[in-house]
């Protein structure tokens, strides 16, 4: 399977500054040494708790962020250098979808201009032919024609998530790193939006970076999941050896924490994050050095990797 884009030992450090003359003082290390790829066609999540540096990663990897360490890897090319970037039209290729779309859609633009901005960078069409390439795009996700001559606030989140989708698209990209894309929306709505990405995903063979919060939502979208902690991966795998085989605390933490709806198990699942959280205390340290920080990957299987300390697995 091709590889689209390849992650290696990635730091993003903010520097702290503070006193009368301002001096960096200390850094933050919200991306502290990460390694992963994404393959074509498929969807990569990250997951972790407000702070952890999901969207770090995701700006970094579009280029909204600059990197402290580490290479990022475009079809072979080391593209972490801006100028490397342009010349390969990068920008074209790698495109994302943020949470609030409020905010990230410009509310004094009509759809048509917001859709075919990114289009407008890249390539020259008459304006008949770009027209109907957006109308083509937002009946893609589902929207009818008259939407492009509207405004942001005109529409639903829903919908002005569906319009992120398609500006997202509108380039077709090879790689959409999608931040927390339906986070914002009610239950029903937000199965509408995944599946419309899920759809998108099948007919241009894109890879996704998803990042959520929810393990939920993660399932139902992500081949191969990166499970995240102050800056670091604690465990990454398969769909399967996630939520099936969790080998690190704080996986099992979080899956213990999901609420469970189906009554008849819940006095095993309160029994599970008994257990759970007993083991938490008891054996931290295999999970954690003494600076609380998250040990280096170890492989469990061909498929799954462990952070714990050296003898911990196995
Ligand atoms: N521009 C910045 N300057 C300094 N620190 C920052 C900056 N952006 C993010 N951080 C810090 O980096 C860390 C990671 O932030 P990030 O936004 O990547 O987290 P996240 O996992 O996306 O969280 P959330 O789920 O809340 O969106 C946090 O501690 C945050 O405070
Ligand atoms: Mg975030």
């Amino acid at each position: 399977m091709a590889e689209v884009i390849q992650i290696k030992s990635l730091k993003v450090h903010y520097p702290i500054r503070s006193g009368f003359f301002n001096r960096i003082t200390d850094h933050v290390l919200a991306v502290d040494g990460v390694d992963f790829m994404i393959e074509q066609g498929k969807t990569y999540g990250l997951v972790g708790e407000s702070g952890s540096g999901k969207s770090t990663i995701g700006k970094a990897i579009v280029g909204l962020e600059k990197v402290t360490s580490g290479e990022i890897i475009y079809n072979g090319e080391n593209i972490t250098k801006k100028s490397i970037r342009k010349g390969i039209q990068y920008n074209k290729d790698v495109q994302m979808i943020f949470q609030d779309s409020m905010s990230s859609l410009n509310p004094k633009k009509r759809v048509l201009d917001i859709i075919a901005e990114p289009i407008r960078n890249f390539e020259r069409l008459s304006d008949q032919e770009e027209k109907q390439k957006v109308k083509k795009l937002l009946d893609i996700v589902g929207m009818p024609e008259d939407a492009i001559y509207k405004y942001p606030h005109e529409f639903s989140g829903g919908q002005r998530q569906r319009i992120g989708v398609a500006r997202a698209v509108a380039t077709n990209p090879k790689l959409i790193v999608a931040d927390e894309p339906v986070s914002a929306l009610d239950l029903s709505v937000q199965a509408q939006v995944l599946n419309f990405m899920k759809n998108i995903q099948q007919e241009y063979g894109l890879s996704y970076l998803f990042i959520s919060h929810d393990l939920g939502v993660v399932k139902h979208m992500c081949d191969n999941i990166a499970i995240m902690y102050k800056g670091r991966f604690v465990e990454i795998g398969t769909r399967e050896d996630i939520y099936n085989d969790p080998q690190h605390i704080y996986t099992k933490r979080l899956l213990s924490a999901i609420p469970q709806i189906d009554v008849a198990n819940r006095d095993k699942h309160k029994e599970e994050r008994r257990r759970v959280e007993q083991e938490y205390s008891q054996h931290q340290q295999n999970y954690y050095d003494q600076n609380g920080r998250v040990y280096d990957l170890r492989r469990f299987s061909q498929t799954h990797l462990v952070a714990m300390k050296d003898g911990g697995v196995e």
